[in-house]
C-alpha cells in the first residue's frame, strides 16, 4: 500500500489535487513539482516523456502504486508510452492515469453547437490528442485548438487581471473563435489555467461555457477506483498530503497556495533522481 502520487511539471496540478483531495479525502498523497524543469509545454516529446518518465518513477520510489499525471503536457506527450512500453517492466502492479480521457469522455455533456474550443499549451496542442480522445467519445463533435504560449508564465508571475494579461488572454481567444464562431465551450486544458478563469469568463462571450478539469478528474479517479478492485487496496487511507518540488520549498510554498487554495509546505526532491529502479 501506499500513497497516490500526483505530478505536474509545476504548480499548475495543485488546481486538479485540490479537487481530488476534496472529493477524496480518505486517501493518503504525494505532490511532486518539476519546478526545477518547468515549463513542459514548450518541449519536445522525447524530453517530456523523460522528464514525466523520471519524475514517475521518484513517485513509486516514494510507495505510490498509482499515479495520476495532473499535467496535459505530460498527459498528451509521456503518459501512453509509459503505459504501453514502462509499466508493463515493473514486478509490481503500478498504474498511471492522465487528465486528457477524463476531460474528453465528458465534453458531450457541456456543448449544443458541437463546436468546441481547447485552450492548451502548444505541446498539448501540437500532439493533437485532444482532438484524437475526442473522436473516440463524440464523432460528431468538431474540436478547435488555440496555443496559448503566454498564459502559464502569466499564471506562474501571479499576472491574472492586469491590462498586459488581458490582452494576452483575449488575443487567443480571439484566434480560437475565429477558427469557428459557432464555438460554444472552451475546455481550459492546460492545469494552470483555472488561475485565468475569471479573466477569461470576462472576456469571453457570455453564451460560451467554461470547462476546469479538476472536478472531471476527480471524478473519474472516484470511479475508476470503484472499477477498479485490484488497485483501490494498494491506496493507502490515513488523509494525510505531502508536497515535494524539485525546486527550493521557499520557492515553491509562495506560490502553490495561490493554486491549491491553503498553504502548503512542500520538501525538495532534488536532481538528479537516483537511478536505481523502484523495484529494488
Ligand atoms: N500545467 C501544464 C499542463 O497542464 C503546463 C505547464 C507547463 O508548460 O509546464 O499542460
Amino acid at each position: 500500500m501506499g500513497p497516490i502520487g500526483i505530478f505536474d511539471s509545476g504548480y499548475g496540478g495543485l488546481t486538479v489535487f485540490r479537487e481530488i483531495a476534496r472529493t477524496l479525502p480518505q486517501y493518503d498523497y504525494i505532490y511532486l513539482g518539476d519546478n526545477a524543469r518547468v515549463p513542459y509545454g514548450t518541449r519536445s516529446f522525447e524530453t517530456v516523456y523523460q522528464y514525466t518518465k523520471e519524475c514517475t518513477e521518484e513517485l513509486f520510489r516514494l510507495g505510490c502504486r498509482l499515479v495520476i499525471l495532473a499535467c496535459n503536457t505530460a498527459s498528451a506527450k509521456a503518459l501512453r508510452t509509459i503505459q504501453q512500453i514502462d509499466l508493463p517492466q515493473y514486478s509490481e502492479l503500478r498504474k498511471v492515469l492522465g487528465v486528457i480521457r477524463p476531460t474528453t469522455e465528458r465534453i458531450g455533456d457541456f456543448t449544443q453547437s458541437k463546436a468546441v474550443g481547447i485552450l492548451a499549451t502548444a505541446g498539448t496542442v501540437h500532439s493533437n490528442s485532444y482532438v484524437i480522445e475526442c473522436q473516440k467519445f463524440f464523432p460528431d463533435i468538431r474540436v478547435y485548438q488555440q496555443a496559448c504560449p503566454m498564459w502559464v508564465p502569466l499564471v506562474e508571475n501571479n499576472e491574472l487581471n492586469n491590462p498586459g494579461a488581458r490582452y494576452f488572454v483575449q488575443k487567443s481567444i480571439d484566434a480560437l473563435l475565429q477558427q469557428n464562431p459557432a464555438i460554444d465551450l472552451f475546455v481550459l486544458a492546460c492545469t494552470h489555467y483555472p488561475l485565468l478563469q475569471d479573466t477569461i469568463r470576462d472576456l469571453a462571450p457570455p453564451a460560451i461555457n467554461i470547462l476546469t478539469q479538476g472536478e472531471l478528474v476527480a471524478e473519474s479517479l472516484k470511479d475508476y477506483l470503484v472499477r477498479h478492485p485490484e488497485v483501490e487496496p494498494l491506496c493507502s487511507k490515513n488523509g494525510t498530503q505531502q508536497f515535494y518540488s524539485t525546486e527550493t520549498p521557499d520557492n515553491f510554498n509562495s506560490k502553490a497556495a495561490l493554486f491549491f487554495g491553503k498553504p502548503v509546505h512542500a520538501e525538495q526532491l532534488p536532481l538528479p533522481f537516483c537511478a536505481i529502479s523502484p523495484d529494488h
